[in-house]
């Protein structure tokens, strides 16, 4: 029998260049195979205590529907998180999602139509093209380069690129997959931009709290002049190791795109009850200690993935200025093919490496092919013997090219 063919975005989307190679990561396991997950950001730093605590405190007879909107109690907490640096926000500008991913999609939603346009900085967080083809949103990459460590192009660079179905555009910042910090003087050149052509600024500040070397992220939130026109997008997996927690929020000062996003929010009827009072008592529990401790541990990591890295031969990488993530350029032709036989053919003393390609952290055809992405989310020890695994393979798999 035949059946009809799938829609064009059921068949187009991408798949996650972090994920894809999950069947390959099984069947290694599957024959006695431990492997190193450098492919995903996924701290392995307990989740705070105060997030089971509060978990047990709710048992209750019914685990009900919440507010679309998210609970009062966690709208209120991030709003103090949020003022510890400096920004000041009232529960109504912010939206509780169901984890920062939701948030990025409802951004696209509210601010575009189908097939307007986001101008976007390549290589971005891979899931924005998928979270653009669900939107049915076109992204316009720009190419941000090595050389200049993967800040913005020149202004006229990116105005450029501003068609009369731009819409917006799309920052993370701290950068996943570059680990680069955009300056104040970046910002502020973005908020021009916007103001000038009259169009939104969605900032990705999933990693605002990850800034090394004593660098301070600043937030788009900080601009006055563009408050109207300001989206952040969030998100707890991160900054309290809670991926599984499946809770972010959107903060934006205006109105009617709030209205929009609580209109999509009710679609969905509301985010993991659950999980917001595990994350009020974190943010209500959260000390300044508590950061400093958490950014000292992944400053050492990126540290200790910089002195791994000079030992290789042939690779270009830049030192990341924040987030957990770096951009590595490789010997190979094909990292996708690489990391696939890191999986299926290589390793050492019964363990492997996995890493993620980084074509899909690319809207431009054809880029990206020679690079891989390194989440630096492993203890010391883990993290030495994972490079020291991908530097054998990488040997191994070019002398066997
Ligand atoms: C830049 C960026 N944005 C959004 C997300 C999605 O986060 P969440 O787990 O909250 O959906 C991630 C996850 O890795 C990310 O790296």
């Amino acid at each position: 029998m035949t059946t009809p063919n799938i829609s064009r975005r059921g068949d187009l989307i991408q798949e996650s260049p972090i994920r894809k190679l999950a069947p390959m990561a099984l069947d290694a396991v599957k024959r006695g195979i431990s492997i190193h997950h450098l492919n995903i950001g996924q701290p392995d730093i307990p989740t705070p205590i105060e997030f089971w605590d509060a978990v047990k405190c709710n048992m209750n007879t019914v685990l009900a529907y919440g507010p679309s909107i998210g609970i009062p109690a966690l709208r209120e907490s991030i709003c103090v998180y949020y003022s510890r640096s400096g920004i000041s926000i009232e529960p109504d500008h912010v939206m509780i999602t169901t984890g920062g991913s939701e948030a990025v999609i409802f951004s696209m939603m509210a601010t575009c139509d189908p097939g307007d346009e986001i101008i976007c900085f390549e290589p971005f967080y891979a899931n924005y093209n998928g979270f653009a083809t669900l939107s049915d949103v076109k992204l316009v990459p720009i190419t941000s380069s090595a050389e200049n460590g993967f800040h913005l192009p020149p202004s006229e660079e990116i105005t450029s690129r501003i068609t009369d179905r731009t819409k917006a555009i799309l920052i993370c910042n701290p950068n996943n997959p570059t680990g680069t910090i955009l300056t104040d003087a970046e910002i502020a050149e973005l908020a021009d931009i916007v103001s000038r052509f009259n169009i939104y600024l969605l900032a990705d500040e999933v990693y605002r709290d990850f800034a090394f070397d004593g660098r301070e992220h600043s937030s788009i939130l900080e601009y006055p002049e563009i408050a109207e026109r300001a989206v952040v997008m969030d998100s707890i997996s991160k900054r309290f190791s809670s991926c599984g927690a499946r809770l972010g929020n959107i903060v934006t000062r205006n109105k009617s795109l709030m209205t929009a996003f609580v209109k999509f929010g009710q679609a969905r009827l509301c985010p993991p009850t659950l999980s917001q009072y595990g994350a009020t008592e974190m943010y209500r529990s959260m000390t300044d200690e508590y950061f400093s401790s958490i950014v000292s541990k992944y400053q050492n990591r990126r540290d200790i993935l910089m002195e791994e890295l000079h030992g290789i031969d042939g690779i270009f990488f830049l030192k990341p200025e924040g987030a957990f993530y770096a951009t590595i350029k490789i010997p190979v032709e094909n990292t996708d093919h690489f990391a696939a036989w890191m999986l299926t053919d290589f390793s050492v003393d019964g363990w492997t490496t996995m890493v993620a390609p980084a074509e899909g952290f690319y809207a431009t055809p054809g880029l990206g092919l020679d690079e891989i992405r390194i989440a630096y989310v492993l203890e010391e020890n883990r993290m030495r013997s994972a490079l020291e695994i991908l530097k054998a393979g990488l040997q191994e798999y070019r002398a066997s090219r």
